[in-house]
């Protein structure tokens, strides 16, 4: 497979796992349930994209990464935990922008279509977690 996708690919799966891994403290310390439910909704998400993303990159023929994005140490950073959220969700904004950056250089058709689901995804979760900041979730 072609490197700058092989390498575009395997980024954003080292940023899946940061996210999953950032998603799962979260959700260990939302007190409100429904925001506990919702966080652990979205951890799930970043471990399916994470699977999915190195499933795309072994069928083409690369080197799928293992590694984890070091976002976890900038989330962790972060003092309270609205902040926290609010950083989190610029990072799956970052995701977004990415696919988009470089849809154009994806040619095969089901890694194109994978990709635009997982856009289309990290919107509604984004929107989903805005709301809940903006419903006073903690
Ligand atoms: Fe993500």
């Amino acid at each position: 497979m072609e490197n700058h996708v092989e390498e575009f690919l395997n980024t954003l799966g080292d940023a899946e796992r940061a996210g999953g891994r950032v998603l799962h403290e979260l959700t260990g310390q939302a007190s409100s349930l429904e925001l506990r439910e919702l966080l652990k909704k979205v951890a799930h998400d970043e471990g399916y994209y994470a699977g999915e993303l190195a499933h795309h990159v072994r069928r083409l023929g690369g080197n799928a990464s293992n590694k984890t994005g070091d976002f976890v140490e900038k989330v962790r950073a972060v003092g309270d935990f609205r902040g926290k959220l609010e950083l989190l969700n610029r990072g799956q904004r970052w995701v977004i922008r990415k696919i988009n950056e470089n849809l154009p250089n994806v040619s095969d058709p089901e890694l194109k279509a994978f990709l635009v689901v997982m856009a289309q995804g990290h919107e509604l979760n984004i929107g989903a977690l805005e709301q809940a900041l903006r419903d006073g979730a903690s």
